[in-house]
């Protein structure tokens, strides 16, 4: 496995376990203000970080390119700027921007991991 599928798996776990703290914690206060930073934690940052972890564990076996470290500095960045962004304006008084700037960062990254992901499944050429 190679170290960057390894960094995907890992803190994909660690926002999981996150992302359902923060449900616990809703639940028991009966208070649902942050089920949005609850879902974008366990939906982008769960679910999406495992997706690319795994996809790299499947392709072990070619190499590390720079797309695909830029795509992880995109993805992780903009999760936590997206969360942290909601948090702030979910609080009332906050401003939306940075949520809007987490946005913008994590489309971007899933538009790099398509290009990835082409990459990987492109037919070897014919030598
Ligand atoms: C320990 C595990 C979990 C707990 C205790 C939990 C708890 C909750 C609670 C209390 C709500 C708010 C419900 C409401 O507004 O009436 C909620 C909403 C939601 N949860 Fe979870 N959840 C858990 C795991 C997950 C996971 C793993 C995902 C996705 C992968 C997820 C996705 C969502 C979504 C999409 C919403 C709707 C958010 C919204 O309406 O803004 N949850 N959850």
């Amino acid at each position: 496995m190679t170290k960057l599928a390894k960094l995907h798996l890992r803190l994909g776990g660690i926002y999981a376990l996150f992302g359902m703290a923060l449900g616990i914690h809703m639940a028991a206060k009966a208070d649902y203000t942050l089920a949005p930073v609850h879902a974008h934690v366990n939906l982008l940052g769960w679910v999406s970080v495992m997706i690319y972890g795994l996809v790299y564990t499947v392709f072990k076996d070619r190499p590390v390119t720079m797309l695909m470290k830029l795509h992880a500095v995109l993805a992780h960045v903009g999760l936590w700027i997206i969360t942290v962004g909601l948090f702030i304006f979910l609080q009332g008084s906050g401003s939306d921007v940075p949520a809007i700037i987490g946005s913008l960062l994590t489309i971007l990254s899933m538009a790099v991991f398509v290009v990835i992901l082409f990459g990987l499944t492109a037919e070897p050429k014919e030598a």
